[in-house]
């Protein structure tokens, strides 16, 4: 199959180098000339595990090409995957002016049938929206639908990847949904996927868009829930991460994205969840649950800076280490990264902070001047009065405690993502605190 994806970011890339994996012809397309370059040098823009050798072995094999123009780009295409930028507007809403650009811009140059696929996350409506676009937008001779009419698809084909695993993800499907209008399209979609032999939910285009939307608010709305959890068991002395344990063997609950900690961040659940509070409002629904899961979300990051300032006691002048930035491990990903906020908080009471993280320190650079970026974790915590372990990077769970109590100035550890919980700091000499492990009683409301 010959497929188009615009838009070479996280979710577009992947697909892009996926789809080419499984045999089809691909070329990813991006308005970033620089980052076109490096592509077809084989360098990917973003840290993702895999995909360098992924990439380098599809451009030997001449089954991936880069372009900066949908003209050409997308000239052979049967299929063309919509994978550009969704950003939020002020008030949350999702802003599809990309969206509506590349739609645009692939009509007029259009002469063949086409199969248009939105890929990014949108409200529900979009894919209607494309549709009208794209049949406005067509060249002149092709737009009266009874006398030589160009057909063409609009399709949801929502991703469900997650950053870190994103082709373990993509190759191992929990299932592929797809929204279609027509038996052509799905046909296309069923050929494109086969050598996956995944599960396929069939639809029509809003359900599609809709089950992109309430899968990650649902999830956001897991880790809200066991981050309240957590909330209680500092307060009644229980420890979560049993709770979550005999929750999670319920079968009906399962025991995934029931992990406490700082609350969630990234470039899907933050904005989705503002982009459905915002759809659901604008469609006359007050969605106040999900309300719920943006305020508890946002207050798990001041529950842990109060945990520290009361710990730490004066926290001006204080030498703050911080291991992990990325909003999640096996990721360079700063975006909406808790890390930030916190950083930011203690730096702004006068703390000096070190901060160490394997893959994510250039991208950090810039969100986090004042910090002190060291070259590994001892040089971190060297004189530190505290350490915050902020992601929960596996490389971390190896490290020598006895040299890091040694190294640090007094020895406090704050684990965000109760990461240490079973390593028994206490042996080495520090002072522990985890999420919800009912040792921390000083927070009220
Ligand atoms: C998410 C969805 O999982 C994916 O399906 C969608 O396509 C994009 O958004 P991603 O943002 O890559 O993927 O990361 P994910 O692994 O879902 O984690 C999101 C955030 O939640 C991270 O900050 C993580 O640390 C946090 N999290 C996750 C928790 O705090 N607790 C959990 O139990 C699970």
């Amino acid at each position: 199959m010959e497929i188009a994806v615009v838009g070479s970011g996280y979710v577009g890339l992947v697909t892009g180098v996926c789809l080419a994996h499984l045999g089809h012809r691909v070329t990813c397309i991006d308005i970033n000339l620089e980052k076109i370059n490096k592509l077809r040098k084989g360098v990917p823009p973003i840290y993702e595990p895999g995909l360098d050798v992924m990439l380098k072995d599809l451009i030997r094999k001449k089954r991936i090409t880069f372009s900066t123009s949908i003209k050409t780009g997308t000239k052979k295409a049967v299929v063309i995957f919509i994978a550009v930028g969704t950003p939020s507007k002020p008030n949350g809403e999702a802003d599809l002016t990309y969206v509506e650009n590349v739609a645009r811009e692939v009509a007029e140059n259009m002469h063949s049938y086409k199969l248009l696929v939105e890929k990014s996350t949108v409200p529900a409506e979009t894919g209607l929206r494309i549709r009208r676009t794209v049949q406005m937008n067509l060249p002149k001779k092709y737009r009266n639908k009874n006398n030589g009419g160009l057909e063409f698809d609009v399709a949801s084909n929502p991703e469900f990847l997650r950053e870190g695993s994103a082709i373990e993800d993509f190759m191992n499907p929990d299932r592929v949904v797809v929204g279609v209008e027509s038996k052509r399209a799905e046909e296309i979609f069923r050929e494109i996927y086969k050598p996956l032999k995944p599960r396929m939910i069939v639809t029509d285009l809003k359900s599609a868009e809709l089950i992109k939307h309430a899968s990650n608010s649902f999830l956001a709305t897991k880790i809200s829930f066991i981050n309240s959890i957590a909330q209680v068991c500092d307060r009644v002395g229980a420890d979560v991460l049993k709770v979550s344990e005999g929750m999670g063997f319920d079968k009906r609950i399962g025991r995934h994205f029931l992990d406490a900690g700082i609350g969630y961040g990234g470039s899907c659940f933050p904005k989705d969840v503002e982009a459905f509070i915002h759809l659901s409002e604008k469609s006359g629904y007050n969605f106040i649950l999900l309300d719920a899961v943006r305020k508890v979300n946002e207050s798990q990051r001041r529950y842990f800076i109060r945990l520290i300032e009361d710990k730490l006691w004066i926290v001006k002048n204080k030498v703050i280490a911080v291991l992990g930035l990325s909003f999640k491990p096996n990721t360079d990903d700063m975006r909406s990264a808790p890390s930030v906020d916190i950083i930011q908080a203690l730096q702004k009471e006068g703390a000096t902070v070190r901060a160490y993280d394997p893959q994510a320190m250039e991208n950090a650079q810039s969100l986090l001047p004042g910090v002190t970026l060291t070259k590994d974790v001892f040089s971190a915590v060297k004189g530190a009065h505290c350490l915050l372990l902020l992601t929960e990077w596996p490389e971390f769970k190896k490290i020598d405690f006895k040299r890091i109590h040694n190294l640090m100035q007094q020895p406090l550890v704050f684990d965000g993502r109760n990461m240490f919980a079973d390593e028994n700091l206490e042996q080495y000499g520090f002072e522990y605190y985890g999420i919800g492990r009912g040792i921390y009683k000083g927070e009220r409301g």
